[in-house]
């Protein structure tokens, strides 16, 4: 399968150097510059827990450089406010039998690539691996866990299985799944306890679980995020929600979460995406998310704060 990573951060980078480190032919696409030329050059530096795994997939700063490609697979990894100009310039790239997978944070990925490709093209899902981007060319393998694909539409088939095969190859286990939106409302409820909190407080993920008032915080957002699902018809993965959170956390313990990593960085966070796609969706069903919607508005100050534009 050719594959082309858009958007080659901590997650991307971790996957682009699992799977070039596996064989398979695969290319990254990022805007930052000298993260691509560092790739080009030196290669991409995976460091594990068993040493460092150098690998030198194709890189370039924009899609239209890999004009003749015809990927079988594009691997959206962007922040979820760049999904919709990822997914358009995946056009030019996109074999005509070819699939876009999303393994994004947040609410509404899928569904704008799918705007783009339909959603038949689309596969989505979640990873539980982490990664940290430590500089340009330079990834952390940091927890490792499940990733769960499927499709936006149907149920799982070949080319499904195939993709969660390779990657599972490549040393990211990845299993097919029929429940997508179940996954992704599962990644988020997740996302809705941590991300925000962590990010506001400059907590690692496993601090939330020192303290009866980060606790009881995780509570109440996560409390807000299960009504929302339910009433979306959303089942979750699991039964109990906060139970799932603080274990997530404490599973995570030495992890940035991704938006502490991005305000620490000076970049744009997912609020939109994860705590306050909650509140949208609170509004549009008719449930009360005033705990959401204050962490969307802290983080939004706070973004502002730093100089960051949204
Ligand atoms: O966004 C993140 O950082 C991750 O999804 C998670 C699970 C919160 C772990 O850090």
């Amino acid at each position: 399968m050719k594959i082309v990573i858009i958007g080659a951060g901590a997650m991307g980078g971790l996957f682009a150097a699992r799977l070039a480190a596996a064989g398979e032919d695969v290319s990254v696409v990022d805007v930052w510059a000298e993260h691509v030329e560092t790739i080009r050059t030196q290669g991409l530096i995976l460091e594990t827990g068993e040493g460092e795994v150098r690998t030198k997939p194709a890189a370039v700063t924009r899609v239209e450089d890999l004009a003749a490609c015809a990927a079988d697979l594009v691997i959206v990894f962007v922040k979820s406010g760049m999904t919709a100009a990822a997914a358009r310039s995946a056009q030019t790239i996109l074999g005509p039998v070819g699939r876009v997978l999303t393994l994004q944070n947040g609410l509404g990925n899928a569904e704008m690539i799918a705007e783009v490709f339909g959603a038949d093209r689309v596969l989505a899902g979640t990873t539980a691996q982490g990664a940290t981007l430590i500089g340009p060319g330079r990834i952390r393998h940091g927890g490792r866990g499940d990733t769960h694909i499927g499709r936006l539409t149907g149920p799982v088939d070949d080319f499904c299985r195939e993709a969660a095969m390779i990657l599972s190859r490549a040393g990211i286990p990845a299993i097919a799944e029929d429940a997508v939106q179940s996954l992704i409302w599962g990644k988020l409820v997740i996302n809705v306890g941590i991300n925000a909190l962590t990010a506001l407080l400059r907590f690692t993920n496993g601090q939330l679980n020192d303290h009866a008032e980060t606790r009881e915080l995780v509570k109440l957002a996560v409390a807000e995020a299960v009504q929302v699902a339910a009433a979306s018809d959303v089942r979750l993965p699991y039964d109990n929600a906060v139970e799932k959170v603080l274990a997530v956390a404490a599973a995570t313990a030495t992890n940035r979460s991704s938006m502490l990593q991005d305000i620490l960085r000076g970049r744009a966070t997912e609020i939109d995406a994860i705590n306050g796609a909650l509140v949208r969706e609170g509004v549009r069903l008719g449930v009360p998310t005033p705990v959401n919607a204050t962490l969307t508005l802290l983080i939004k100050a706070l973004e502002k704060q730093q100089g960051i534009c949204g």
